[in-house]
């Protein structure tokens, strides 16, 4: 087995190449790559063909990603980032507003300015912690266009109340399914739904291809558009009739994607066996509380976030009650990670004169914390965690 530190981003620092044994560490990683000896050898066989660029295993990738996720069509790319980018690209213009959530990963909102849009901040639901599509409603202009939505932590977004904002106002839905791998709404795979769904394969997801990315979408004039958007705008070999860019995805991580489909449904089942045995720990803890799943939701629980009462405990002075937690359960063995320690309209690059703050996202800045949930843990691991959690809160408690 090998241990990797990736450390590019904070939900990064404690991670730990799995190569289906468990993790050794002393330390309860938030974070396990899982990369079978298959999956290497996939890499390796493409490797040894000379044949890199993107190809038959990206073109299978596609395939089977759309037929997992119950959506018609696929487009991979470079990473989530490009993913929307192309989907934004596809169905937005410039000078359009698009509604989005201001809790969520900045590229949700980032890449809506890279096309020259502009994002409307939504404040999140207090307990799903995802957009609140009645904020949504009321936030409409005669330039809104679209909806960005996220599932995040893997939670699906209410659907249905997206969908019939969509359908009243003639706005385009794109949903960012980075954190959200076969997760289902109303027992259907996510990428039934909406104009276009984005997708990350970060080693710290649900699965990797290293870096990469994916776009599924059910309408071909659409799929067409992604095509083009991620080569050059190409119609035929060095025929461009518009902008695109080089955002494709190399075949030997189409190989790897391929080759992690065939255990993401076992592994997604053991998260949600773990968020199960969380979920009953946290039940029996006053002032934490487990993650409410949208109705008619199955969540992927890409994380787990506990949300703290901050009432129920004795709050410091000099910063957030959470940060406590954060010290306390290292301190326990438990590794956590901040998503996200800032809302987006606190972040300097939105943070301009006027910006309209969210009250709840920026409650939940200073309330939350994640816990390990990932499909390499053991039932012991599970076990400390939940220990831990109710030391912490005896000890923390006001
Ligand atoms: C919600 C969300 N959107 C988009 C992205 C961007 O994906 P990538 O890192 O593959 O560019 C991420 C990744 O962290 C994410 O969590």
């Amino acid at each position: 087995m090998t241990t990797s530190s990736i450390a590019q981003r904070p939900e990064a620092q404690s991670l730990a190449l799995n190569g289906g044994s468990p993790v050794s560490s002393a330390m309860i990683q938030m974070i396990a790559v899982n990369l079978s000896e298959q999956d290497i050898d996939s890499a390796v066989t493409v490797l040894r063909s000379g044949m890199l660029a993107q190809g038959k295993n990206v073109a299978e990738f596609e395939t089977r990603f759309a037929a997992m996720s119950d959506a018609r069509l696929a487009v991979a790319c470079a990473n989530g980032t490009c993913a929307l980018q192309l989907a934004y690209g596809a169905l937005i213009e410039p000078g359009d507003e698009v509604l989005c959530p201001a809790w969520t990963y900045i590229a949700t909102a980032s890449m809506i300015v890279a096309v020259g849009a502009t994002p409307v901040w939504i404040d999140a639901d207090p307990h799903t912690y995802n957009i609140n599509v009645d904020d949504a409603a009321s936030k409409i202009t005669p330039k809104t266009t679209a909806i960005a939505c996220t599932h995040l932590y893997g939670n699906p977004v209410d659907i249905d109340a997206v969908e019939a904002l969509a359908i009243k106002q003639g706005l385009s839905i794109i949903y960012d399914a980075a954190q959200a791998h076969l997760a289902t709404y109303n027992r259907r795979g996510i990428g039934t739904y909406g104009d276009a769904v984005t997708y990350s394969f970060y080693p710290t997801k649900n699965m990797t291809t290293c870096e990469g990315g994916m776009v599924t979408t059910n309408d071909d004039e659409i799929e067409i558009k992604l095509r083009k958007l991620r080569s050059h705008g190409e119609s035929d070999k060095y025929l461009h009739d518009s902008i695109g860019f080089n955002y494709r995805m190399s075949d030997v991580e189409g190989a790897v994607g391929r080759s992690q489909l065939e255990s993401l449904a076992e592994r997604t089942h053991r998260r949600r066996q773990n968020a199960t045995t969380l979920d009953r720990a946290l039940a029996q803890i006053d002032g934490l509380h487990a993650p409410t799943i949208t109705n008619g939701a199955e969540s992927a629980y890409h994380l787990y976030a506990v949300r703290i009462d901050p009432d129920a405990f004795v709050t410091p002075e000099d910063k957030p009650i959470r940060d406590k937690f954060v010290e306390a359960l290292r301190a326990e063995g438990v590794a956590t990670a901040v998503h996200y320690p800032m809302s987006l309209t606190r972040q300097p690059v939105f943070n301009t004169p006027g910006v309209e703050h969210q009250p709840v996202s920026d409650r939940l800045s200073q309330t939350l914390f994640c816990i390990p949930v990932h499909d390499a843990l053991t039932e012991h691991q599970i076990a400390l965690v939940s220990e831990a959690l109710a030391k912490v809160a005896v000890a923390l408690r006001a």
